[in-house]
């Protein structure tokens, strides 16, 4: 039933900071990758609440909660606790003992020097914490022993760190200990929001797995078109269509794209219409993924028992590692 502890696949290790309900971009971008990935590697996913304390140490109000809708939507999508371990970071106490070793060896300007710091402070005073980012990312890496990390490329330079980290460990304790965590980039199509910005930036524009169909439908109604037409008697253009039609290049099958496609350009369909069918075609799109989410959801115990699982897989990869770092440092 489980491939968790096959040594002979590869391993991958990749989180998320849980800061509310994922949307269709996190699944487009991210968790279709994962399911993929489930297959044919031993995967390692981690809820990064810890990482989510670094912008947020001050609002922690959600994080329980936040961690438990983020779960519910991995569950949703299909990744499977049968095939890849699930945890939350904070449930793994040898992250924080590594990320404190390895950060002995990390100088100063490697972390402020990093471009994502810029996005990370937005303007806000450096925390240690912080600074620290991709040295605890680094940590939750190295713990499993991960040796691809599937990431967009704003992450590139944070993988960058935490491969100049490995190799500075293993050159100064003498040998193949940690493995240099190699980038599986993925193609991140960029998914907009309703309203035309990246979506999730703010904070209504995008279309979430756990919405309802009504939900979607309404902030479908809201949604950017072709900005020169006005008439529903004007021809449209669906080139120049900002976020509906680019929408059913992302959801609809080639005949529901090419009818929407010749309509529009003939004025057969007015935008309302257009989008009516979008919210049904998103809808059923989504359904499936609905329906698992409800079913896991009237059961967070077994939700809470995944978890509880994972840690405990994970502490045992954790403490092997550590036990080779801590003897690579001659510290037992
Ligand atoms: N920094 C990642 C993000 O914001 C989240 C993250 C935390 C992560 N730990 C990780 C990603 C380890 C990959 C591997 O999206
Ligand atoms: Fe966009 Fe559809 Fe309106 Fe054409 S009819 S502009 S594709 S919303």
């Amino acid at each position: 039933m489980t491939n968790k502890l096959d040594q002979t696949k590869k391993r991958v290790m990749s989180g998320m900071r849980p800061t509310g309900r994922l949307h269709v971009g996190h699944y487009l971008g991210v968790l279709k990758n994962w399911l993929l990935l489930q297959d044919t590697h031993t995967c390692f996913f981690m809820v990064a609440d810890w990482h989510a304390l670094t912008t947020q140490y001050a609002a922690t109000e959600n994080i329980a909660q936040n961690r438990l809708e983020m779960v519910l939507d991995w569950l949703s999508v299909g990744v499977d606790p049968t095939k890849a371990t699930l945890y939350v970071q904070s449930d793994i106490p040898e992250i924080a003992e590594l990320h404190l070793l390895l950060s002995m060896l990390v100088p100063k300007a490697w972390l402020e020097g990093s471009p994502t710091l810029k996005d990370l402070l937005k303007g806000g005073e450096c925390n240690y914490g912080v600074l620290g980012y991709p040295v605890l990312q680094t940590a939750d890496i190295l713990t499993p022993r991960g040796e691809f990390v599937p990431v967009g490329k704003d992450q590139l330079p944070h993988l960058e760190i935490s491969r100049d980290i490995a190799r500075r460990f293993n050159h100064v304790y003498g040998g193949d200990i940690l493995p240099e965590p190699k980038p599986l980039l993925t193609e991140t199509p960029l998914v907009k929001g309703v309203d035309g910005n990246k979506m999730g930036k703010s904070s209504n524009n995008g279309i979430l797995i756990s919405d309802t169909d009504d939900e979607t439908a309404r902030k479908i109604k809201t949604a950017i078109t072709d900005r020169n037409r006005i008439l529903k008697t004007d021809p449209g253009d669906p080139n120049n269509c900002e976020v509906v039609f680019p929408y059913y290049q992302l959801f609809a099958d080639e005949a529901a794209i090419a009818l929407a496609d010749s309509e529009c350009r003939q004025a057969l369909r007015g935008c309302m219409d257009c989008k009516k069918q979008l919210a049904e075609i998103v809808n059923e799109w989504l359904r499936p993924m609905r329906h698992r989410r409800n079913e896991f959801a009237q059961d967070m115990g077994a939700v809470q028992a995944i978890l509880n699982a994972g840690r405990d897989h994970m502490r045992d990869e954790a403490q092997y590692t550590l036990g080779l770092v801590k003897t690579s440092m001659k510290l037992i």
